[in-house]
């Protein structure tokens, strides 16, 4: 209980008396004692033309639930509108540091976004036309060697919840959970992380992945000309300023992966490990040159290398933003299942994911060796909430 959460010492110690035989104290608790530090008191504004979460803050935050949910049997529109102004108004309070539980008494909002979004499968229900569904939120086709686990995919709800503190969080998703009571029941749920802000000097540098890589190196940047239209929609309908998250939960076969020497995981991928500079020479950021051959005469980034068959201008053009996290969930028996949360956010999968994800598949991928397909879910996430507003609004209107 709270009383213990605080520590009875504390309480008493402030001078407040316990009844007795009564295990609560009789006067409120004290506030927040425990100052906040600069991680702990960072706010992302909530409300916007577009929803937190997606592109901000520039640099994902450490920890990461992703979620969803599907609603009840005879769930009407009424009741979803409801549910979506619950999540509304707790999503606000508790991005800006308000209304936390006993869980969160000591944090503040540590940079905290909620970003909730529509599946394939809400449409047809709770008096949502079927016909209201855009095109570009058709169910993802089956892609050759992925293995989905179907009750760990999919879902009617969305829901990202993201910090710079695990306590958060869990305390932020759990409100949700609470809050879907009656209306939707939770599908799934997936847990990741990634490095921790105020660790390293450099903010803005790239991160490890769980294969030791810089993965994040040529995602679009909020500074290039074409990042809006790459990952925001733009046009008109209820989509206006969303965004398509693809969610899939991919498992590194990491066992495999180290067996590899680092010459031939440089291979697989295209790029250095250590700077993850293109293997066709230069620093991280250089342009990687796909014509250039090496003394052997081949090309230096192999024909099956992850960045050559990912890349842009292989795919006609099509981009994604990808703000995944790392995963390492224990098992029980002893083992654990690692690798990535892949996130990644388009303006429309058909000039983002899919293609990409095709061309994977059909040039042989030689990192998907190492890894495996295991879950998917795709999320038309609308566009921001405005003062008075409430999440996903345009839809019903
Ligand atoms: C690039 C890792 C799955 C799309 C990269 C890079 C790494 C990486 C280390 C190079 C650095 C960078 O530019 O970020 C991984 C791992 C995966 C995975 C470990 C699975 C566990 C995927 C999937 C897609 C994808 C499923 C999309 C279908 C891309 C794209 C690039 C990239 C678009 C940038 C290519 C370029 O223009 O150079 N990935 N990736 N990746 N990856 Fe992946």
């Amino acid at each position: 209980g709270l009383a213990g959460a605080l520590g009875v010492g504390g309480i008493a110690g402030a001078g407040l008396q316990l009844a007795a035989g009564d295990e609560t104290p009789t006067a409120a608790p004290p506030p927040t004692t425990v100052p906040l530090g600069s991680v702990g008191s960072r706010i992302v504004p909530f409300r916007g033309a577009r929803q937190a979460g997606i592109a901000t803050p520039t640099q994902r935050q450490s920890h990461a639930r992703i979620a969803a949910f599907d609603l009840l049997p005879g769930v009407d529109s009424t009741e979803l509108k409801a549910l979506l102004q619950r999540w509304t108004t707790a999503a606000a309070e508790l991005t800006a540091g308000d209304g936390g539980d006993d869980m969160t008494a000591d944090s503040g909002p540590a940079s905290l976004t909620i970003t909730v979004g529509f599946g394939p499968s809400l449409f047809g229900q709770a008096g949502i036309p079927a016909g209201a569904r855009p095109e570009a939120l058709a169910p993802l086709p089956a892609f050759a060697g992925e293995t989905l686990d179907p009750g760990r995919s999919d879902g009617d709800l969305g829901v990202l919840v993201a910090a710079d503190d695990a306590v958060v969080v869990y305390s932020a998703i759990r409100r949700l959970e609470q809050l879907a009571a009656g209306t939707a029941r939770p599908r799934w749920q997936f847990a990741g992380f990634t490095r921790g802000r105020g660790v390293t000097t450099n903010e803005g540098a790239t991160v490890r992945n769980l294969m030791g890589q810089l993965d994040g190196t040529r995602n679009p940047k909020p500074t290039d000309a074409t990042f809006t239209r790459t990952v925001f929609v733009t046009g008109d309908g209820w989509m206006q300023d969303g965004s398509y998250l693809v969610v899939r939960r991919i498992r590194m076969l990491l066992d495999d992966w180290e067996k590899l020497d680092v010459a031939e995981q440089e291979k697989t991928l295209g790029r250095k490990k250590d700077s993850g500079a293109p293997l066709s020479g230069g620093v991280e950021t250089t342009p990687a040159n796909f014509g250039r051959l090496g003394a052997d005469g081949r090309p230096m980034i192999a024909e099956n290398s992850h960045i050559r068959l990912a890349t842009s201008a292989f795919n006609r053009g099509a981009a994604i933003l990808r703000r995944g996290y790392s995963f390492a969930d224990p098992q029980p028996g002893g083992g654990v299942e690692a690798g990535l949360i892949f996130l990644a956010w388009q303006s429309d999968p058909r000039t983002g994911f899919i293609p990409i994800q095709q061309n994977l598949v059909r040039g042989h991928d030689r990192l998907s060796t190492f890894t495996r397909h295991e879950t998917s879910a795709l999320f038309a996430m609308p566009g921001g909430v405005s003062s008075g507003g409430y999440l996903g609004q345009a839809l019903f209107e």
